[in-house]
């Protein structure tokens, strides 16, 4: 009798715990470098109030910015080890992983956001989605921020004017060999150390976009801006391909939903804020924005080209030929 009533207590107390631990929310962590007031930021708030809506109590998203969790250098490392779930590193920052990623990097290949989203939802851009599979880290999409500007300490018209002059840039042999095509020395630093390096005049000058030099006020420390639009500064979404093939199949399913919804939503404010941040700075009177004229950006197309011939054998002559027919719209 004393042992079937402890039996059932234990069966109670058995069940109560299993409910306890069926109610925890498996948590999933998104950890990215930027604010919150970026393209980027207002993803990764509108995938956790998606998923936390739609799922029921299974998921809860904790979104880390600002490199909270992790900064540029650690992020790729922490996913594929498990310690986070979902990053959105730029993709010039995957060239540990893979080669074919540097495509992006290349100077004046897309002719515009439309180009590089073209390309993106096309064969060859879907296929580089799964092109670090191997190695742990799964693309599940591309999110827009939009296209790069010359910040500077002193009025950038042509490429002579860069000449000596020190650049940030992110962790891209491409972008490195950008910078040395017009006499210039570019230094790989974390994005979280880009401010301080401007403030103090370590560096001369940084490529980045609107949206980030607004919101990470590289414009208060920069006195000029050249409107170059040179390059394209975009996202990978990521998971890690074993916490995904963990999933349930649905659940999957559901999550991938509550991305492409969010994507949409980022990419339509990456437009936005690609207009209202430049305004913003110009308004602001802090940074002067230049505008080139075509005959001075012909110099810098010219100057920067060769990159592509450099980059060719790496990146793939096919995947460059697929980008490049990416302009005809
Ligand atoms: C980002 O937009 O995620 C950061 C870009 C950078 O490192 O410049």
């Amino acid at each position: 009798m004393t042992h079937t009533r402890f039996s059932l207590s234990a069966l109670a107390a058995a069940t109560l715990f299993s409910f306890a631990v069926q109610a925890a929310p498996v948590e999933i962590k998104f950890s990215h470098v930027v604010a919150e007031n970026t393209p980027k930021g207002q993803m990764a708030l509108k995938f956790k109030s998606l998923v936390e809506s739609t799922m029921g109590d299974k998921y809860e998203v904790k979104v880390y910015p600002n490199s909270q969790l992790f900064g540029d250098g650690k992020e790729l490392e922490a996913l594929i080890l498990g310690d986070v779930h979902f990053i959105a590193p730029s993709l010039s920052k995957f060239s540990k992983y893979t080669k074919q990623l540097q495509l992006f990097d290349l100077p004046f290949l897309f002719k515009d956001m439309e180009a590089v989203d073209r390309f993106q939802q096309g064969p060859a851009g879907q296929s580089l989605l799964r092109s670090m599979e191997k190695k742990g880290i799964l693309g599940l999409g591309y999110l827009h921020n939009g296209l790069k500007q010359l910040s500077s300490s002193d009025p950038l018209r042509v490429p002579a004017d860069a000449s000596g002059k020190k650049f940030r840039i992110m962790s891209s042999d491409v972008l490195a060999a950008q910078f040395e095509a017009v006499d210039a020395v570019p230094l790989k630093k974390p994005f979280s150390e880009v401010f301080t390096l401007l403030q103090t005049r370590a560096i001369d000058g940084q490529e980045n976009t609107w949206s980030n030099i607004y919101s990470k006020k590289f414009f208060e420390v920069q006195p000029y801006i050249t409107e170059s639009n040179h390059g394209v500064l975009d996202y990978l979404v990521a998971t890690s391909a074993f916490f995904w093939s963990d999933l349930p199949a649905e659940d999957r399913q559901q999550l991938q939903a509550a991305l492409a919804e969010s994507i949409a939503y980022g990419n339509a404010i990456a437009i936005e804020k690609a207009q209202a941040d430049k305004q913003a700075i110009i308004d602001s009177g802090r940074s002067k924005v230049i505008t080139i004229n075509e005959s001075e950006r012909q110099q810098w197309v010219d100057a920067m080209k060769p990159v592509w011939q450099a980059f060719e054998k790496e990146i793939g002559a096919e995947l460059i030929q697929a980008a490049i027919e990416s302009n005809q719209g």
